[in-house]
């Protein structure tokens, strides 16, 4: 897909999530319907919902490209061109009524060369979209440009002491990486000012992109959750790491502003 149609995809793809978004803060204080829930996650009805307006928009204005979802699959996920979409990142804080969940879109195409690709199965990221609908805060971003939150560029952060960084861990659902985890922060926690544990892994790559954490690290996370944030990170000049695991479409992961990143010592 050549720039222009990226760019018309990207502006595309900030009208859906702001539509999803619309959807979050409607219903930012109301009860929401559990469709199913495990120790460590919910699924909303509102999940399914989001997506589905995200669906219908995006099959509007591109009926053939198909579209790979947290809540279900529409198309041929393993076709030349896809989206990749979490409509509601952040879902158990979304349900206890904390503000800080997003939305998240990815447009993925397969890599010509295997060496392009940015993911195990052959993809590359052409275009992000993470937006915070609480805080009205969009970050957008197109391969090979840099990464603009509201319109405005962003960069990581040039922080170069683990004693002076905020590293952000996400703790998965299984129960295998959590035990994974601990230990690390165990020895982490010592090294670095603060750690922060947000709840919305989309929102923390997007949040390393700005500065504002200088790593974030998890495993056990789907390709719906970085596959925006991490071209958003990289174009803002941070390094994004990953690792396909067992599962699908799952990954370990460690994201930082590339200063840090030998010194973070993650497990990957
Ligand atoms: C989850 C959040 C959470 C992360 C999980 C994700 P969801 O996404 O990003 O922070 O730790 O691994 O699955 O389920 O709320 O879309």
């Amino acid at each position: 897909m050549k720039l222009p149609e990226q760019k018309r995809a990207l502006n595309l793809a900030t009208h859906a999530a702001r539509a999803a978004g619309r959807l979050m803060r409607a219903n930012q204080f109301e009860t929401k319907q559990v469709d199913a829930a495990s120790q460590h996650d919910i699924k909303l009805a509102l999940d399914a919902r989001a997506q589905n307006e995200i669906e219908e928009m995006l099959a509007d204005a591109y009926p053939d490209i198909p579209l790979l979802g947290e809540e279900g699959v529409h198309g041929d996920p393993a076709a030349a061109i896809r989206w990749v979409v979490d409509p509601i990142d952040g879902t158990v804080n979304f349900t206890y009524g904390i503000p800080h969940a997003c939305v998240s879109i990815a447009l993925q195409q397969k890599a010509e060369n295997p060496g392009e690709a940015d993911y195990e199965d052959g993809y590359q990221t052409l275009v992000g979209v993470v937006y915070d609908p609480f805080c009205g805060e969009m970050w957008t971003a197109v391969r090979g440009e840099p990464t603009r939150l509201n319109g405005k560029e962003v960069r990581v952060s040039n922080r170069k002491k683990m004693n002076e960084a905020i590293v952000s861990i996400g703790f998965a659902k299984s129960r295998e990486n959590l035990e994974a985890m601990l230990p690390y922060f165990n020895e982490l926690v010592h090294r670095v000012r603060k750690i922060r544990m947000m709840g919305a892994a989309a929102l923390a790559l997007a949040y390393v992109a700005t500065g504002r954490f200088d790593a974030y690290i998890e495993r056990g996370i789907r390709l719906w959750d970085i596959a925006a944030g991490g071209l958003i990170l990289e174009c803002a000049g941070g390094r994004f790491e990953h690792k396909a695991v067992p599962g699908e479409h799952a990954y370990k992961m460690i994201a930082s502003n590339g200063v840090l990143h030998r010194g973070l010592r993650a497990p990957l």
